[in-house]
């Protein structure tokens, strides 16, 4: 199971929804949590792997620990109000943008038993980041909320710091290289 970034056109697809008692949900999920703990993120959906199905995997890294296994997860209802969310996304590495989201959301979905379920009036880093990873299940990244330009921009920025990690990455491979 690999990390796909942007610019991988699979994170630009729509996933499809998984049928309700999957044989490879169960797999698919432990080792989306594995990689989620693995890569350090507090989200990741399985079109980020590389498998367009409508799944995700949350752990807000807050007390009381919780792991959220979202399949098929559907906003019912949304707030009218927004509010400025500061993020970061795996698939678009070091690069972090404030964008708006929706403030309040409930969701429904099933858990990792294919039982229904519902999350009421979810707020904050919950609400923010569910509504990230169902962007992530339609084929939008983060970035995509961004103005025209804003969007441009950040691109822009997202490829100067991959070149910069690059760099300091060689640099730091280098005095050994010589020593040899
Ligand atoms: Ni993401």
């Amino acid at each position: 199971m690999e990390l796909l970034q942007y610019p991988n056109p699979a994170l630009f697809r729509r996933s499809v929804d998984m049928e309700v008692g999957d044989p490879t949900a169960a797999d698919l999920i432990k080792e989306m949590t594995e990689k989620l703990y693995e890569w350090s993120g507090i989200g990741l959906a399985a079109p980020q792997v590389g498998i367009l199905k409508r799944v995700a995997v949350i752990d807000l890294r807050e007390e009381p620990r919780r792991l959220y296994v979202l399949i098929n997860p559907r906003i019912i209802w949304r707030s009218v109000e927004t509010e400025e969310s500061g993020e970061g996304c795996l698939s678009v590495p070091l690069l972090r943008e404030t964008i708006f989201r929706h403030k309040t959301i409930t969701v429904e979905y099933l858990d990792e038993n294919f039982s229904p379920q519902t999350i009421q009036k979810a707020e904050g880093l919950l609400s923010f980041c569910i509504q990230h990873e169902i962007d992530h299940m339609n084929g939008h990244l983060f970035i995509d909320h961004l103005s025209k330009s804003g969007r441009s921009q950040a691109i822009k920025k997202f490829k100067e710091l991959q070149n910069e990690f690059m760099a300091q990455n060689t640099a730091e491979v280098a005095p050994e290289n010589e020593t040899l």
